[in-house]
């Protein structure tokens, strides 16, 4: 696992970013969302991608709950592979952003720190959204009735009871789910869509 790869070579390709702009009529990059389980990130982020898939958009989610099940199958709650768990999907959204596509990617990414990484991956194209709601309404919320297992103590490391939750410094955007409904919120995020991806006339 730690052998550091020797002998590799990168490969350019031969189609630029420019063109693949041109080609999709807008730019790459990823919409990091980023909140507590319950804060509304994986409902925005389907919905956000319906919202843009219909209007012709190239967009595409990456989901917490659905990479745990595949690529990230071996990772638990530690902060290791939390860390983890991020560093692969922030380079797997960064591959994205650079075939073109609005990557939405919803994880809690409770680090600091590997939230920056994320943001090297894919440089200038990320976009940190944090999904604002705090443990109180996310526990009243509680969909999966996961913070009630927590306090109870049945899930180690939970975010927001056992484990840390670092919210972020500067996001390019905050959508307060306390304060707007799911139409609200996905219309926020669709407006700023529409000031960094469109290209212009
Ligand atoms: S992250 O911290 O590594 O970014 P990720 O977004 O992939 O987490 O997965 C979070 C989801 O896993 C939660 O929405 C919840 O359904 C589930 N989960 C299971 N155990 C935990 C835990 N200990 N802490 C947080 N979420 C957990």
């Amino acid at each position: 696992m730690n052998s550091k790869p020797t002998n590799i070579f990168a490969v350019r390709s031969r189609i630029d970013a420019a063109a693949r702009r041109r080609r999709n009529g807008h730019r790459g990059g990823v919409l990091w969302l980023t909140g507590l389980s319950g804060a509304g990130k994986s409902t925005l982020a389907v919905e956000v991608e319906r919202s843009l898939f219909d209007v012709g958009y190239h967009a595409y989610v990456l989901d917490g709950d659905n990479l745990r099940h595949g690529l990230n199958s071996n990772l638990g709650f530690s902060q290791e592979d939390r860390t983890e768990n991020i560093r692969r999907v922030g380079e797997v959204a960064a591959l994205f952003a650079d075939a073109g596509f609005i990557c939405i990617s919803a994880f809690i990414s409770p680090y600091r720190t590997d939230r920056e990484k994320a943001r090297m991956a894919a440089r200038q194209d990320f976009h940190e959204i944090y999904v604002m709601a705090d443990v109180a309404t996310c526990e009243s919320r509680d969909p999966k009735g996961l913070y009630e297992r927590a306090r109870r103590g049945e899930i180690p490391d939970f975010t927001g009871v056992s484990a840390p939750y670092e919210v972020p410094e500067s996001p390019e955007l905050i959508v307060d789910t306390m304060s707007f409904s799911v139409e609200e919120s996905v219309q926020q995020v669709l407006d700023y869509v529409s000031r960094k991806f469109k290209l212009a006339d």
